[in-house]
């Protein structure tokens, strides 16, 4: 392991208290990698929410098995659990649970289910890092949890992920698979070098609209190295080289990142609780309060009448909006059947997907943030 990765590991492991921690190219490929140790393949059938990204049904599929989507809960916009155990048949293998946007899962009834029927448990902690659940860091209740360090997440090294494993019966089979990482070429590297210094140097409140749309366009047509290449969005066919490693050149950027991770999720909890009160005040759904306690924020989901005229607003006043999750397996809006799923099926999740925006809350300014939903208050649910 170079140098930068051991660094960013220790540092990692004083928020996760846990030295079981494995890194790789992307957060998608730790859980490909902890779905491989678990056996996971032709036939069988893994849970997870309703409401997600499209990386997360990928790797099951990648493997022969079968996504099985769980309706949400409006409050959290995590997995319901009341309906979860009618998901279980005799093919189960395990059970994703996913802190959408910072706010946790009821993940420890979660994992009593599991237990119960003697399923794995997954944490999909890539909104989560740096977030707690009743005293443990996220990812801690779980046969396994991962994380993702792409750009807008709880920290960033442009791209990477990295997973933790509890589960001491798992551990060697993790052991034995990272041998087999690809390593990341040169050009990938450069390429990553590249976006970094854009986005230090080039990205801000102005730049921020136009960025983002140059950014997906050229990862969609793979000219540069994005979050997801346009096959993965197209389709359900592993793309070449997936199982990829993480290189120093991220590592680098992560420990740039982490540092300041500590005051920043101070900052978001803060500025959630200003939106959270101002919503409250104008009628308007909002964040519960008792919801507060341990999560992280990595953003604030904000109900409104119509998205796209929303987000044409926000990119008039220059407000950084984010657009997750478009769709009940973002960003997919076609051919939902190759992912096994039909979007009227879940309700709640195709509801959020319609209508959820993300405010940012690591802003020092949140007053301007707060300008904007006043001038379209009439605009939000
Ligand atoms: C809920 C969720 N899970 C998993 C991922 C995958 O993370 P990565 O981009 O590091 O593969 C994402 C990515 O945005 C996500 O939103």
């Amino acid at each position: 392991m170079s140098k930068h990765i051991l660094l960013l590991k220790k540092e990692i492991s004083k928020f996760l208290h846990t030295d079981n921690i494995f890194f790789h190219y992307k957060g998608r490929v730790s859980l490909y990698a902890i779905l491989r140790a678990m056996g996971v393949g032709e036939g069988d059938e893994i849970i997870i929410p309703a409401y997600t990204c499209v990386v997360v049904p990928n790797p099951i599929i990648y493997l022969g098995a079968k996504p099985i989507y769980v309706e949400i809960d409006e409050k959290n916009l995590c997995m319901d659990l009341n309906i979860l155990e009618n998901a279980i048949t005799d093919k189960t293998m395990a059970i994703i649970c996913q802190n959408t946007y910072g706010l946790s899962a009821n993940v420890d009834a979660i994992v009593d289910i599991a237990k119960k029927h003697k399923l794995y448990t997954i944490e999909d902690c890539t909104h989560g890092f740096g977030g707690t659940y009743k005293g443990k860091a996220n990812g801690s209740y779980c046969d396994a949890a991962f994380y993702s360090m792409q750009w807008n997440k709880p920290f960033s090294s442009g791209i990477g992920g990295f997973m933790t494993v509890n589960n001491n019966l798992l551990l060697n089979k993790i052991q034995d698979q990272e041998n087999n990482k690809i390593e990341p070429g040169l050009l990938t590297k450069i390429n990553l070098k590249f976006l970094f210094l854009i986005k230090r140097y080039l990205l801000n409140n102005t730049t921020y609209w136009i960025m983002v749309k140059m950014y997906r366009w050229l990862s969609k047509n793979n000219l540069v190295t994005g979050s997801s290449s346009g096959g993965e969005i197209t389709d359900v066919i592993m793309p070449e080289h997936f199982f990829m490693n993480y290189s120093n050149i991220q590592a680098k950027e992560g420990l740039r990142n982490i540092n300041a991770l500590p005051e920043n999720l101070e900052l978001r909890k803060k500025n959630a609780a200003i939106y959270s009160g101002f919503l409250k005040e104008n009628d308007k759904r909002f964040v519960a309060e008792d919801l507060f306690e341990n999560h992280s924020f990595l953003k604030y989901p904000v109900f409104v009448k119509n998205r796209k005229q929303f987000m044409e607003y926000a990119r008039r006043n220059k407000i950084e909006l984010g657009d997750w999750f478009n769709s009940p397996i973002h960003p997919i809006q076609f051919n939902f059947e190759k992912w096994f799923i039909d979007p009227e099926n879940y309700p709640i999740a195709n509801e959020a997907a319609k209508h959820v925006v993300n405010i940012p809350v690591d802003t020092k300014n949140p007053q301007r943030i707060i300008s904007f939903l006043e001038k379209y208050i009439d605009e939000i649910l």
